[in-house]
């Protein structure tokens, strides 16, 4: 089954099937294994002989490479090889499919950068070979070190609708605000690593990877090999938040290394070297303003915005991209550009765009509530409008409104005091904040192979990777319901690319673009089974192994006739995605307890209701959401890149330096998912989750900050030292 989605699908097969797995709160079936240690990692395969690869990195900031001191290093116990092979050096940026700049291996870009890799018989060797070796450098300094104040250049096509000034003059309420967001980085829980193995000329590469299909063509561009000779197996992946959507140092490395030693190769990334390599987040200055006329309408908003990368690096944090969608306002300028710095190469780190955009648009319109006088629920609910600005095309779905007012009831919203400096318990002010959540929703292009074997249980297979979100679980249920087949009697495999292109993990649209292609296959399959009952595909109900229909009940097994039945399913995106503007929703609500001496913020609770098109599992998609939160609540709170601007150095380059939020942090996150379904969005009319949750909700904290303490904060994240 093969094809683009053009048309809306309003009466959808999942809700009329009976196995009572859709939607259904699973555990993931990896879950045993992950606990007990026994799904291995990248770095946990051992395969016979392998060797231990370290990289050296860069000790300045900018400059060349002018001697690498080999010699001294191969004479140390145990050293295999020094390679500093100019093909290893691909920065690690994502989705280029073989497209990436590949770097002059002796040009130094950024302090940190790998410029070479040591290989020895042990870890331990290679590592003691990799800091004993000598490199002299010659430095320069052409690129700056810091964004701040630097001209720029587009980074993104802008948005110019009307005129903003004159709205931003006639207006009768107006906020014009500048805030600032400083770095992140992904922080996955499993470093990046590779295990490289050749057998003649292929060769099977072990790793962490988001995007198998693309990973495969970037790793054989940048061995100059053709993309048949590479099989990259990820099975289990710790963690990726866009920084595995690429392929990294470690697997070009590798793979080099273990060609020219005739054995397989392990390079594992220590934590600073994640940090120090690996796409962060960028930092960003942006300046909103927005207009709101005498009714209280949206006349005018601008969003414009600086980000930064190293010098032709294509990628633009692009933190105007709800604004484009979200609220109404016809006179519009929203633009992004690029400042050039030396800092490790910016990506995409979970929901890149709104996870920063949202967050000041919305600081920014709590803001507008509070001068115009309204309840800030009310100024958004009055600013949706009904077809996208400037594009005039109508949403797919938007639980919007749904959200706000089911959220705010939850959480007790009308107990929040409308000004500032109203509760006190202590040393501590109280307050309560409202944002809204809104991340972009793609389908992409996606493959799965599904097979009914004779014995009646099934087989899922696909390259889709699983990040920890719940992959397995959400592609078994759904050919588990589409073909009446127990849970417990469904196999999803994952992760190898010799299976068929699943869509991949990013952008939230694994579950609906992989999920579509599995609900394409399973469609195929039932469309046999009635053929072989001889009945009307709309009469066959599948049930537990049975196929029912015109009042007949067969065993599926018997219809199989001792075979297997086998389809590949395959979408791509079609009409659907070019005639609806398609985004997930959702509301954060937050209390907060600020220190009346210290300004130290504690959060009390928070809860985000959610509505993303069908819950394909509420335990994931739960989990999904309260991640994201915890995301929101570091940017709010304590998350930022630190460097030093005299030689560029990343100085928080680990878990202990760079505060993610703990346990202690969150006492208290609720969940509401919202009962949807979005039919334009993919065949199964789900949407994505993973990176929604993030979405606004660091302006839910700021917001309640502002409703405890009266100070309003304009650069995250809010540490003492800023509130103060
Ligand atoms: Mo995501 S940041 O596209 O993994």
């Amino acid at each position: 089954m093969f094809g683009t989605y053009d048309i809306p699908d309003q009466r959808n097969l999942l809700d009329r099937t009976r196995q009572g797995l859709i939607g259904a709160p699973l555990e993931r079936p990896e879950s045993g294994l992950k606990v007990c240690g026994v799904a291995p990692y990248a770095a946990e395969h051992h395969p016979p002989n392998c060797a231990e690869g370290v990289l050296v990195t860069a000790t300045i900031p900018q400059g060349r490479v002018i001697a690498l001191h080999k010699d001294e290093v191969l004479a140390m116990p145990g050293v295999l090889g020094v390679f500093a092979d100019k093909r290893m050096l691909r920065r690690p940026a994502q989705g280029t499919a073989g497209k990436a700049p590949v770097q002059d291996v002796r040009a130094v870009e950024y302090h940190g950068q790998p410029i070479a890799l040591v290989v020895a018989e042990t870890f331990e060797q290679a590592t003691h070979a990799a800091k004993a070796l000598r490199v002299e450098y010659e430095a320069s300094a052409t690129v700056p070190l810091d964004p701040e104040g630097l001209e720029t250049e587009p980074g993104r096509k802008p948005v110019v609708l009307g005129d903003l000034d004159q709205a931003m003059a006639e207006a009768a309420h107006s906020v014009d605000l500048t805030f600032t967001t400083e770095g992140h980085a992904s922080a996955a829980m499993e470093p990046h690593a590779s295990v490289a193995e050749w057998q003649g000329d292929d060769l099977t590469l072990w790793g962490s990877f988001q995007m198998i299909s693309h990973n495969v063509k970037e790793l054989a561009d940048s061995l100059r090999i053709a993309p048949r000779h590479v099989r990259i197996r990820s099975a289990y992946v710790g963690g990726g938040f866009g920084s595995k959507l690429g392929i990294s140092h470690d697997a070009v490395a590798a793979a080099i290394a273990a060609r020219e030693l005739g054995r397989p190769v392990r390079v594992v990334l220590s934590r600073q070297q994640v940090f120090d390599t690996i796409t962060r987040r960028s930092e960003t200055g942006q300046r909103l303003r927005l207009a709101l006329d005498a009714g209280g309408y949206l006349a005018g908003i601008g969003h414009e915005a600086w980000v930064s990368n190293l010098p032709d690096e294509p990628f633009a944090e692009p933190v105007t991209q709800a604004t484009e969608f979200l609220y109404s306002g016809e006179n519009r300028k929203l633009a992004v550009n690029l400042a050039r710095i030396s800092r490790v190469t910016s990506g995409s780190v979970r929901a890149p765009g709104e996870a920063v955009g949202m967050q000041v648009l919305e600081a920014a319109m709590d803001e507008l509530a509070e001068k115009a006088g309204f309840d800030p629920i009310e100024l958004r609910k009055r600013n949706l409008p009904s077809s996208q600005p400037g594009k005039d095309r109508p949403y797919s779905s938007r639980m919007l409104i749904e959200a706000l007012d089911q959220g705010a009831r939850a959480f007790g919203w009308q107990d929040r005091k409308p000004r500032p400096c109203m509760t006190r318990e202590g040393e501590w002010w109280l307050g309560m904040g409202v944002a809204s959540a809104a991340r972009v929703n793609m389908l992409r292009p996606a493959a799965a192979r599904v097979r009914l074997e004779p014995d009646g249980s099934l087989r899922v297979q696909s390259d889709q990777t699983d990040i920890g979100t719940g992959s397995y679980a959400i592609l078994g249920q759904i050919a588990g319901e589409m073909l009446g087949v127990p849970i417990a009697r469904v196999t999803v495999e994952l992760g190898d690319s010799s299976l068929p292109s699943g869509a991949g993990s990013g952008g939230s649209f694994g579950a609906s673009s992989t999920g579509s292609a599995v609900f394409r296959a399973c469609e195929a399959i039932r469309d046999k089974l009635a053929h072989r009952l001889g009945v009307p595909i709309e009469a066959l109900e599948l049930r537990d192994g049975m196929a029912i229909a015109s009042g007949r009940e067969v065993a599926v097994i018997e219809l199989l006739r001792g075979e297997a039945m086998e389809e590949i399913g395959r979408i791509k995106p079609g009409k659907t995605d070019k005639d609806y503007a398609q985004a997930s929703y959702g509301a954060f609500f937050c209390e907060v307890a600020v220190n009346a001496f210290t300004a130290e913020t504690r959060l009390r609770r928070m809860l985000g209701a959610f509505g993303f098109g069908r819950v394909l599992n509420a335990r994931t998609a739960r989990s999904q959401c309260l991640g994201g939160m915890v995301w929101g609540i570091g940017s709010a709170l304590t998350e930022e890149l630190g460097f030093d601007l005299r030689d560029g150095q990343m100085t928080n380059h680990d878990l202990a330096g760079y505060h993610v939020p703990c346990h202690a942090d969150i006492p208290a996150l609720e969940v509401i998912l919202l009962e949807e379904r979005d039919a334009p969005a993919s065949p199964i009319q789900a949407k994505g989750v993973g990176e929604l949750a993030i979405c606004g909700a660091a302006a839910a904290v700021a917001n309640a900050i502002y409703n405890a303490c009266g100070v309003r904060m304009h650069d995250f994240p809010m540490t003492p030292a800023r509130l103060l």
